[in-house]
């Protein structure tokens, strides 16, 4: 069994790690979740890919180094993470509010990356998981409607991206879908992501892909690739 919300594996006979949820809206939100990996085989997910190549083409620009620190934000039971161990050791984690999910994935790839469950949205949700070279989230923050939300999202992944580290995100298009999995989404361009990362975050490369979900139907999604800057100058601020 992984452990529940903000639990590291090590700490799995801790009274923190018990499977009790910590709130209402959080034990909602992971039932959601976990009720959709349950009752669709994997590959009937909405949001299910086994062409990986729109990711790689932002993954293939980061200068990453054999171990450098991959974060998998609201990975939930994708293949990306074999397809990365397949091309190089990474120290990779996959991190998502469904236990469910990320079980298929130990399933999977076993004791060869580091699961936490969790809940992207809370304040000490990442204690514990290094500072990364790469942070990816493919369908995950255009769930949190409320500038609140989009808020403590950012500030989470400022505190945990390296400097010269990269940000890849893969949400849904301004022209796309306005539901996902059921629940609302709020929608992305480059743009818009540039402004929630701030100068400090440089563009490298964006691009709209349209996905198939397996119904067939068409979901537009707005892909990117930021570089965190990696210098400070005198006032503080990161440069280039
Ligand atoms: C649409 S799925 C995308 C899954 C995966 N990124 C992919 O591309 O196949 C959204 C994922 O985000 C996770 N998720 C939703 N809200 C979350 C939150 N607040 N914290 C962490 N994970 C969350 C869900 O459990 C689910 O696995």
């Amino acid at each position: 069994m992984i452990q529940g919300p903000s639990c590291k594996l090590e700490d799995k006979n801790k009274a923190c790690c018990s499977s009790e949820k910590t709130s209402a809206e959080e034990f909602s939100i992971s039932k959601h979740w976990d009720q959709a990996y349950i009752q669709s085989p994997e590959e009937k997910l909405g949001w299910y890919e086994d062409d990986f190549s729109p990711s790689f083409r932002l993954i293939n620009q980061c200068q990453l180094d054999e171990n450098d620190s991959i974060l998998l934000v609201g990975s939930g039971s994708s293949r990306l993470p074999d397809q990365l161990l397949d091309k190089r050791s990474f120290e990779l984690w996959v991190f998502d509010i469904s236990e469910v999910a990320l079980q298929e994935v130990k399933t999977r790839l076993g004791e060869r990356i580091n699961y936490r469950v969790g809940d992207i949205l809370s304040s000490d949700t990442l204690d514990g998981i290094p500072s990364v070279h790469l942070w990816f989230d493919r369908a995950v923050m255009h769930f949190f409607m409320e500038e609140s939300e989009q808020t403590t999202y950012f500030r989470n992944l400022k505190e945990k991206v390296k400097p010269g580290g990269y940000v890849i995100f893969a949400e849904f298009h301004l022209s796309g879908a306005d539901k996902c999995s059921g629940l609302p989404v709020f929608r992305y361009d480059e743009k818009m992501y540039q402004e929630r990362l701030g100068d400090e975050f440089v563009l490298l490369d964006s691009f709209l892909h349209t996905y198939y979900m397996p119904s067939g139907q068409e979901r537009p999604y707005s892909y990117a690739l930021f570089r965190r800057t990696n210098t400070k100058n005198n006032f503080g601020i990161y440069n280039p």
